[in-house]
C-alpha cells in the first residue's frame, strides 16, 4: 500500500510572513489525516524559517529546485547541501523550469542523483504539453522522459522517488486531466516505464501523483483512482482551507 503525499508548489508565491501565518492556519487541522504524507514546496529564503515553524508537524518541507554541485561558484544557485537538514523534498524538473530555464532531460537526472546523494526525496515533474497530447505522442514523450530522469539510478533508489504527472496543459488553466486519463498515463506509461525499468516489485512502491489545477472541487475524484497517490498542486495550495481539504481527500483515499 502507497501512502499517497499531497504536495503544495507555492512557486514564487508568499513571503516569509505569509508563509508563517499559513503554517499557523493549517497545523492543527491537518493533525486529524495521518493517512496522508503532506508537504509544502516553497521559495528558497522562506525555507529555513519554515524549517523551524514546522518542526513539531507533520508536514514536510521542500525545495522547488535546487544545482547539483555541492558548492562552487555559481552565483545565485541553491546546493543540496544548504538544503540538506532544512528539507526533506526537493521538486525536480518542474515543467516551468524546463519551459523557462533551460532544464532538460540531462540536468533533471543530474539533480535527481544529487537530491539522492545528500537525503532529499526528489519529486520528479514529467508531462506533455498540449501539442504533444494532441498529436498523440503523450506516451512516446512521457516515458521518454522518465527513462531519462531514472538513468543510472538503481531500484532501491527508484523506490524512494516520488514521481509527479503533470500535463503542461493542465497546469495553472484550470482545466485538469480527467481521473480517468491522469489514472491511465500514470498507470501505462509512468508506471508502465517504470515496470521495464525495475520490474513489478519496484513500480508498483513508487507513488505517482497527479498535478494540473487540482482543486477542492475535483481533488477527491482524481484521489480515488488506484494509480494516483497524491498531487502536487499549485494554486489550490496557497490558502489554507483548500489545502486542508485537498490533504482529507487524499487520506480518505488511503482508508479506502
Ligand atoms: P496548478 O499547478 O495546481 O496551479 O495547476 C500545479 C503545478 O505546477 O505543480
Amino acid at each position: 500500500m502507497r501512502t499517497p503525499i499531497m504536495a503544495g508548489n507555492w512557486k514564487m508565491y508568499k513571503t516569509i510572513q505569509e508563509a508563517l501565518a499559513f503554517v499557523d492556519a493549517v497545523k492543527e487541522p491537518l493533525k486529524t489525516y495521518p493517512q496522508a504524507e503532506k508537504a509544502i514546496c516553497a521559495g528558497f529564503v522562506t525555507l529555513a524559517p519554515l524549517a523551524e515553524a514546522l518542526k513539531d508537524t507533520q508536514i514536510k518541507l521542500g525545495a522547488q529546485d535546487m544545482f547539483w554541485e555541492e558548492q562552487g561558484a555559481y552565483t545565485g544557485e541553491v546546493a543540496p547541501t544548504m538544503l540538506q537538514g532544512i528539507c526533506d523534498l526537493v521538486i525536480i524538473g518542474h515543467s516551468e523550469r524546463r519551459q523557462h530555464f533551460c532544464e532538460s532531460n540531462d540536468t533533471v537526472n543530474k539533480k535527481i542523483k544529487a537530491a539522492l546523494a545528500h537525503g532529499l526525496t526528489p519529486i520528479v515533474c514529467v508531462g506533455e504539453s498540449l501539442d504533444q497530447n494532441q498529436a498523440g505522442e503523450t506516451a512516446a514523450f512521457v516515458g521518454e522522459q522518465v527513462k531519462a530522469a531514472f538513468d543510472g539510478i538503481s531500484a532501491g533508489q527508484a523506490a524512494g522517488i516520488v514521481v509527479a504527472y503533470e500535463p503542461i496543459w493542465a497546469i495553472g488553466t484550470g482545466l485538469a486531466a480527467t481521473p480517468e486519463e491522469a489514472n491511465r498515463i500514470i498507470g501505462t506509461v509512468v508506471r508502465g516505464t517504470l515496470t521495464s525499468l525495475y520490474g513489478q516489485d519496484t513500480a508498483q512502491s513508487i507513488r505517482i501523483q497527479y498535478g494540473g489545477s487540482i482543486k477542492p472541487d475535483n481533488v477527491e475524484a482524481l484521489m480515488k483512482q488506484p494509480e494516483i497517490d497524491g498531487g502536487l498542486v499549485g494554486g489550490a495550495s496557497l490558502k489554507p482551507e483548500d489545502f486542508i481539504t485537498l490533504v482529507r481527500a487524499a487520506a480518505q483515499s488511503a482508508a479506502r
